[in-house]
């Protein structure tokens, strides 16, 4: 849809972005930029929405609520999300309402595979318990049995969703000598499974995974995937790590097996109402815990953002945006 003749597009940008990110969206569009870096309120941003075009705003920004997308009134003909997620908006009301939705996936893969990695070794390896210790004075005489981590070279590691992340996961998990199993809805072709073993249901998998890596999104079926039953599945003394979503996860089943020490350790950079996250979990010294670091690298931020510029700019040269969630 391009814009009225002559006038650039209004675009209200929600968080601040990084600098030459900022600068190619003031130099393509009428832009309303977050100079402050103070997030939006709901109601701020639908009080402001009528006045734009269009809204470049986060997987941060889920307080926006789902229904965002059928409440911005009609003039704003395009929504694009600055991340590779699009849990926090719901993509079937804005194409009934003619509204387009963009994400920004590919620049993240590598940056958030590595936090996966991170999460795996931290969590085994013990790099909260072992950071406090140092940090709090508590690094007395060095004995041979204690403390202790966990290996990862040679031990199972199970992918849950074996998208572009999952993918690079096992890249990275297959140097560190780990032997691959995966769980996606079809199998991939054998090229791109890196030596995995592909098991067509969740539960199969599981009683295989030394560590259990999710790599999924969150939709309606992977929602508590990870529960008290199939984490009953897993082998005693397994380790589950979360770079995906917070809601894949039931908190409750995940603290009582960590507490109960069916899971020897946890490794997570994503909650549940993050980030407001369940207190119990940093009482909890076997969880290497992170505030959602995924994409947070200053190339990774800046190649969202110009993903995210180069989506709104198609759309309004009337062309189809390369990462149009909403099309048919
Ligand atoms: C995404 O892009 O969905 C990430 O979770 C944000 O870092």
């Amino acid at each position: 849809m391009a814009a009225t003749q002559g006038a650039k597009p209004r675009v209200l940008v929600t968080r601040k972005m990084m600098p030459d990110v900022e600068a190619r969206i003031a130099s393509l569009f009428d832009a309303t930029l977050n100079a402050a870096d103070s997030p939006l309120t709901r109601e701020d941003a639908l009080a402001r929405a009528g006045d734009y075009d269009a809204i470049l705003l986060t997987s941060f920004d889920k307080h926006f609520g789902k229904d965002f997308v059928g409440l911005v009134p009609d003039r704003m003909k395009i929504i694009a999300t600055h991340s590779v997620g699009y849990d926090h908006l719901d993509i079937p009301l804005a194409k009934s309402r003619g509204i387009a939705v963009t994400n920004t996936p590919d620049v993240l893969t590598d940056a958030t595979a590595d936090i996966s990695m991170l999460l795996i070794l931290g969590a085994a390896r013990g790099a909260s318990w072992g950071d406090r210790m140092v940090r709090q004075d508590q690094w007395g005489e060095t004995t041979l049995i204690s403390p202790l981590g966990f290996d990862v070279s040679g031990r199972s590691l199970g992918i849950l969703g074996m998208g572009r992340i999952g993918q690079a996961v096992a890249r990275r998990a297959s140097g560190f000598g780990m032997k691959l199993h995966y769980h996606s809805r079809s199998r991939l072709d054998p090229r791109l499974e890196h030596g995995a073993t592909y098991h067509g249901r969740f539960e199969d998998m599981l009683p295989h995974c030394h560590f259990l890596s999710i790599n999924c999104a969150s939709t309606p079926a992977t929602r508590n995937i990870v529960n008290d039953r199939t984490i009953a599945l897993l082998p005693d003394g397994a380790i589950v790590v979360n770079a995906a979503r917070g809601d894949i996860i039931d908190d409750d089943a995940l603290i009582a097996a960590l507490q109960s020490g069916k899971l020897a350790a946890a490794g997570l950079d994503v909650f549940r109402n993050e980030p407001k996250i369940d207190p119990r979990f940093r009482a909890l010294d076997k969880v290497f815990l992170l505030p959602h670091l995924g994409s947070a690298t200053p190339g990774t931020r800046s190649a969202m953002g110009h993903r995210a510029v180069d989506n709104l700019a198609a759309f309004f040269r009337g062309e189809r945006p390369r990462d149009l969630l909403t099309g048919d």
